[in-house]
Order: structure tokens, then C-alpha cells, then sequence
């Protein structure tokens, strides 16, 4: 086996673990991706072996964990949709609390004690104030919020009862691609705005749905900080490097400190693409803040982050590069076509696990 440093990465195969994966081996670090592909694209995972296996199912991670004797782990794998999470809680605090205490069981028994969480916006729910520091009251208005905030809570009970030492890394939204054109995002259902604008430029979806005109901002349309996803992935690094070094558990807002509006979105997707979007109104989504942006000034000084990515159209000009190559399907063999939220949470909740004889052979790590 390698002698590189290993990482377990849960959800290497999704959308940010899988540009962590190709960050961390960047820096020379071994991912090992523990992924049970529910969301995630075998695809996208190229920098490091794949391991089909569950965070619910704590044999099956303990059996990686003792294969690879990980330096620290860095947990991705979630539910990630605020809306289905409301009518499917019950999925949600099964795969998102339930799963993250399998994992740091089977890490404890054996002696792993570092993490990296991927923590969310989501927490704060509707902001008092933004930009919104780290102390910001926390209200999470849907079961996914709430489920990332009881993870928090066990990641303090166990830093003080065993040492267990953390990073949680609340982003507010995660948005473009891989630079080099190698990975994406491929959500499925898609929920986002950017992947949602140029899908919709490449005449892929009829036309694109702006959620609320009336919000009480500039041109009426909500405020979301987008941030690149490597840059997302330069931070968990050093989020690392921080806790092998010795750091203390610490949470720290991911974003880039400005916001733009949806309007905004669609003029940067016109401008990239050089395509007029059809665009409808319709009304605001129960549970959508007007205004979503971080104050990430620990952040830049606990990791010394800062994002490269800060102009809205470089982050919509590398989705378009990566949407543009092909459609979904052909992005990530093995997508399921897409189907209505509420539908895919009845149909995911009753899915059973992936069984063994589907763990994928160990590819060659790849620079
Ligand atoms: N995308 C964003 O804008 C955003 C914002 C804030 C927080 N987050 C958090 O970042 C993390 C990654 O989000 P993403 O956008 O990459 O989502 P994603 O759906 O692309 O990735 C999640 C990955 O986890 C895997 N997974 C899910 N449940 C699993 C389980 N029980 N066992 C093993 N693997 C499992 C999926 O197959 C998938 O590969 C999530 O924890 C999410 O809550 C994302």
C-alpha cells in the first residue's frame, strides 16, 4: 500500500468530496473514498481507491478503516436537500445523524480522533443579520439544517469526552467545477441555481424558475454567497493540515463574504454562454432566506483561506465548461433519471444498501 497519508473521505464521489479528493491528492495525501453511490458518480472518483460501503452501516466502515489505517477522515456523505428533508425527516436524521455516529464509532474504536465535517449555512436558518458571523443565533428551519447542528453538538460531546478533535466547515453554497474539466457537479435532482441557469442556456430545461421576485433586496430576487468548490476544497486541506498538526475542534463559515442574486446568476450565465435565458416567476419556496452570506473572517485566519474564485462569472464560466461537455447522463454513467423530489426521497428511503459484491476493484491512484 501506499505510504502516502492516507484520508477517509465519506462521499468522495459527490460533488465536494470529489474536488476534496482531488485536492487532497494535490498535496500528496491518499483519498480513500467510502461512498454507497446513493448521490455519487463511481466517475468522480479518480484520485484514490473507491470502497462501496454505508456511514450507517459501522462494520462496513470499520472493515475500511482498519484496511487503510486513515490519518483522519473527512466526512461528506449527507442528504443534502433542505425541501425533501421536510416531508422525508426520517431519512434524513437516519443517513445524516445516524450515519455520522456509526462512523465516529468505528473511527473511536479504532483510534482514529481527527475530522473534517462538511456543516452547513443551513444552521443559522433565517438570518438575523448577515453577514452572518460564526456566533449567529442557530434556528435551522428544516430537518437537514437540524441534522448538521446535532452533528455539531456530537462533535463538541466528543471532543470533551474523548479528544476527539474536529473541524466543522459550514459552507453556504458550493458552486462550479474542476478548473482542469476533470469533475462537476451532477446533482440529481438538481436544486441549484447555477447548474439549474446553464442546463437551461444549453436548452436542457425549458426554462429556468426564479423563486421569489419580492424579497427585500435590491432587485427583489434572494442573496446567496457562492463559493467555488475549490476553493471549498483549498480550505478542507488546510482544515486538515491544521488538525494532523495538532489544532484544536474549531466551526468556521465558508464563503467568499459577497452575495449575489439570482438575477445576477441569470446575467452571468447570458454572459457566458452568450444565450438569452427564458426565464419564469414564480413564487418564493417556503423556508428560502432573502439573504444567505458568510462572515468568513475566522476562516481566512485559522486556515489562512482565502478564495481565489470572487467574481460570480469565473464560477458560472468553469459550470458551463463542465455542463457544456455533455449532459448529465453522459457526465456521470449510472445517473438515475431524474425524477420529482418527493418521489426520489420515497423511492431513496426504501432503497437498500449497496451490497458488497458491488465494492469496486482498487483503481490506481492518479496525480
Ligand atoms: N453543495 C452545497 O452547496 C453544500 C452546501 C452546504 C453543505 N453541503 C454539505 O456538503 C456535503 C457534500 O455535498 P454535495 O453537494 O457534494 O452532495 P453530493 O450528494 O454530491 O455528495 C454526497 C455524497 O455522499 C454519498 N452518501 C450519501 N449518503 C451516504 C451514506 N449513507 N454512506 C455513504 N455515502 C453516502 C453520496 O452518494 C454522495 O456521493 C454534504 O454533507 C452537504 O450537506 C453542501
Amino acid at each position: 500500500m501506499s505510504r502516502q497519508t492516507r484520508i477517509l473521505v465519506t462521499g468522495g464521489a459527490g460533488y465536494v468530496g470529489s474536488h476534496v479528493c482531488k485536492a487532497l491528492s494535490r498535496e500528496g495525501f491518499l483519498p480513500i473514498t467510502c461512498d454507497n453511490l446513493f448521490s455519487g458518480h463511481r466517475a468522480a472518483v479518480n484520485w484514490g481507491p473507491l470502497e462501496v460501503g454505508d456511514v450507517t452501516d459501522k462494520d462496513r466502515i470499520s472493515e475500511v478503516i482498519d484496511k487503510y489505517r486513515p490519518q483522519a477522515v473527512m466526512h461528506f456523505a449527507a442528504h443534502i436537500v433542505a425541501g425533501e428533508s421536510v416531508t422525508s425527516p426520517s431519512a434524513y436524521y437516519n443517513n445524516n445523524v445516524g450515519g455520522t455516529l456509526c462512523l465516529l464509532e468505528a473511527m473511536r474504536d479504532s483510534g482514529v480522533n481527527r475530522l473534517v465535517f462538511s456543516s452547513t449555512a443551513a444552521i443559522y436558518g433565517v438570518p438575523q443579520a448577515t453577514p452572518i458571523p460564526e456566533h449567529h443565533p442557530k434556528g435551522p428551519i428544516n430537518p437537514y439544517g437540524a441534522s448538521k447542528l446535532m452533528i455539531e453538538q456530537i462533535l463538541e460531546d466528543f471532543d470533551a469526552a474523548y479528544g476527539f478533535r474536529s473541524i466543522a466547515l459550514r459552507y453556504f453554497n458550493a458552486a462550479g467545477a474542476d478548473p482542469d474539466g476533470d469533475i462537476g457537479e451532477g446533482h440529481d435532482p438538481e436544486t441549484h441555481a447555477i447548474p439549474l441557469a446553464v442546463e437551461t442556456a444549453l436548452g436542457r430545461r425549458p426554462h429556468f424558475e426564479i423563486f421569489g421576485t419580492d424579497y427585500p433586496t435590491p432587485d427583489g430576487t434572494a442573496i446567496r454567497d457562492y463559493t467555488h468548490v475549490s476553493d471549498l476544497a483549498a480550505a478542507h486541506v488546510q482544515a486538515l493540515k491544521r488538525l494532523l498538526a495538532g489544532g484544536e475542534s474549531i466551526a468556521l463559515n465558508l464563503g467568499t463574504g459577497r452575495g449575489h442574486s439570482v438575477r445576477e446568476v441569470v446575467e452571468a450565465v447570458e454572459q457566458v454562454s452568450g444565450r438569452t435565458l427564458p426565464v419564469r416567476e414564480g413564487p418564493r419556496r417556503p423556508g428560502d432566506p432573502p439573504v444567505l452570506v458568510a462572515d468568513a473572517g475566522n476562516a481566512r485566519q485559522a486556515l489562512g483561506w482565502s478564495p481565489k474564485f470572487t467574481g460570480l462569472v469565473g464560477i458560472v464560466e468553469s459550470a458551463w465548461r463542465w455542463h457544456a461537455r455533455g449532459t448529465r447522463e453522459e457526465l456521470s454513467p449510472g445517473l438515475r433519471a431524474a425524477t420529482p423530489i418527493m418521489v426520489a426521497a420515497a423511492s431513496r428511503a426504501a432503497m437498500p444498501r449497496a451490497p458488497s459484491a458491488e465494492r469496486a476493484p482498487e483503481p490506481a491512484p492518479r496525480n
